[in-house]
């Protein structure tokens, strides 16, 4: 059967409404998909996303901290007061393990919480694209990717994650109904498969990173399929 595959450049790029009962893929390769995916590795319960530090402030002010791990950045900075910032290398598995952690990022949280109204709603980055792939092998309906971006604008590196789930989910034949973003997406993927490393290095927010000393984060996310697992949102709370 024919469905539509389309493709968001970045968490505003999309009306919320327009997501509703959909399935969705939310990539956000540096940093906020390969933290959650790291932080449930470890044993966290779920994963709470917030989407700005006015949510976050009433939220996490009475939270018991042997239960809850508050994690975060703006700009890519740890916030103030919140235990980690967003970086997957600054946490170790007993810091995680049976916690919920409650996570408020600059774009990769925004992307996930706008898209909520969707049916399913699933956490990608490098580090479990495949699984997704293979998980999305199992559902036949409208898929929408949404590329967490960087303040309006695209970041190279979620495109080309996405390009890889795409071309693992259709073998390289994309059905016809695929629109424009999709087909971009896997268009990237297929010119630069053999240097996804070098690319995502090569990318603005890698820059970025770097600049703020988050080096070994930009290699630790390049790390194709070492999870398993396909997180999803049910009832605000990534699992
Ligand atoms: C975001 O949500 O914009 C990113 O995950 C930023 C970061 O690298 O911390």
């Amino acid at each position: 059967m024919e469905y539509t595959v389309d493709l968001f450049f970045n968490s505003r790029a999309f009306v919320e409404e327009e997501l509703r009962g959909k399935t969705v893929v939310v990539i956000d390769v540096l940093r906020a998909s390969s933290t959650i995916l790291t932080a449930l590795s470890y044993g966290a319960k779920g994963v709470v996303p917030i989407r700005d530090l006015s949510e976050a402030g009433p939220f996490t002010r009475n939270l018991d901290p042997t239960r809850f791990v508050m994690c975060g950045e703006r700009d890519g900075v740890k916030i103030d007061g919140f235990h980690f910032g967003n970086s997957p290398l600054e946490f170790q598995p007993a810091d995680m393990e049976n916690k919920t952690v409650v996570l408020s990022t600059t774009n990769g949280t925004m992307a996930i919480t706008r898209a909520s109204l969707a049916k399913n709603l699933y956490i990608a980055s490098l580090l479990n694209a495949g699984a997704v792939a293979e998980h999305l092998k199992t559902l036949d309906q409208d898929l929408f990717f949404i590329c967490a971006g960087w303040k309006n604008r695209l970041s190279i590196e979620d495109i080309l994650c996405a390009g890889y789930i795409l071309n693992e989910l259709f073998g390289g034949n994309l059905p016809e109904s695929t629109r424009d973003g999709a087909r971009v997406a896997h268009g990237l993927y297929v010119s630069c498969k053999d240097r996804i490393t070098e690319v995502v290095q090569a990318s603005n927010h890698a820059s970025r990173l770097r600049d703020l000393n988050y080096s070994a984060d930009i290699e630790y996310c390049c790390e194709l399929n070492k999870f398993n697992l396909v997180p999803a949102l049910r009832e605000g709370i990534i699992k």
